[in-house]
């Protein structure tokens, strides 16, 4: 691999901003028409590695009753418990810096940061995400979790590409180092 491996924030908000209601329902989401599967196939053949924070693997783990859906990847679930490890997720609670660092020394494609909020503020604040993409739903939502909690950063970005998908918008952007 040519290039190192790049941390890539990809996730669906509401326009005002959040990723879920404060009840954690995705309904406002998973009802809108999009096309296709919004882009998500062709991004996860970027990805080798998904981390996510307890609250999303939790929510994932009680909705996708079948199977954990990223069996053929890498994954991290952050969580300041500890947790047994299953057989395709590990549980961490140590340096996220250290961990990004290690991972983008080793061979693979990006990491996936699939959310939400409080771990990406974690993320934000270290300064350890290379792009984000979010995909806009028309919905606003008025409270919620929000993507992006009040923290101690402030990223200027430069914008690599927009794309609809029926009702959905997607938002591309590079974050200037
Ligand atoms: N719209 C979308 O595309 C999208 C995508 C992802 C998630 N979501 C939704 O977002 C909601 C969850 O988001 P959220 O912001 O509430 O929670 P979250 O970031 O998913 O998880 C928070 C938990 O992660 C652990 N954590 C966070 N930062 C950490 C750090 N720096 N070090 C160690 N552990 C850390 C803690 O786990 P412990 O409490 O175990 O210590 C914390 O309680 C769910 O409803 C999910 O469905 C939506």
């Amino acid at each position: 691999m040519g290039n190192k491996r790049k941390v890539v924030l990809f996730i669906a908000s509401s326009l005002d901003g959040y990723i879920a209601t404060k009840e954690e329902s995705l309904e406002w989401l998973f009802s809108v028409e999009g096309e296709g599967d919004n882009g998500f196939s062709e991004f996860y053949d970027t990805v080798s590695t998904v981390i996510m924070g307890k609250r999303t693997y939790d929510w994932i783990m009680s909705h996708e009753l079948k199977e954990f859906p990223y069996v053929n990847k890498d994954c991290y679930v952050f969580t300041r418990s500890v947790v047994e490890d299953k057989e395709n997720v590990e549980f961490v609670s140590s340096d996220l810096p250290k961990l990004i660092n290690d991972l983008k020394n080793q061979e693979g494609n990006n990491i996936w940061i699939v959310g939400g909020g409080e771990l990406l503020q974690t993320f934000l604040e270290e300064k350890l995400v290379d792009e984000i993409i979010v995909t806009v739903a028309p919905a606003i939502l008025g409270k919620g979790i929000p993507l992006f909690r009040e923290g101690d950063y402030q990223l200027n970005l430069s914008l690599k590409r927009t794309r609809t998908f029926n009702q959905f918008v997607e938002l591309h952007y590079e974050v200037n180092k």
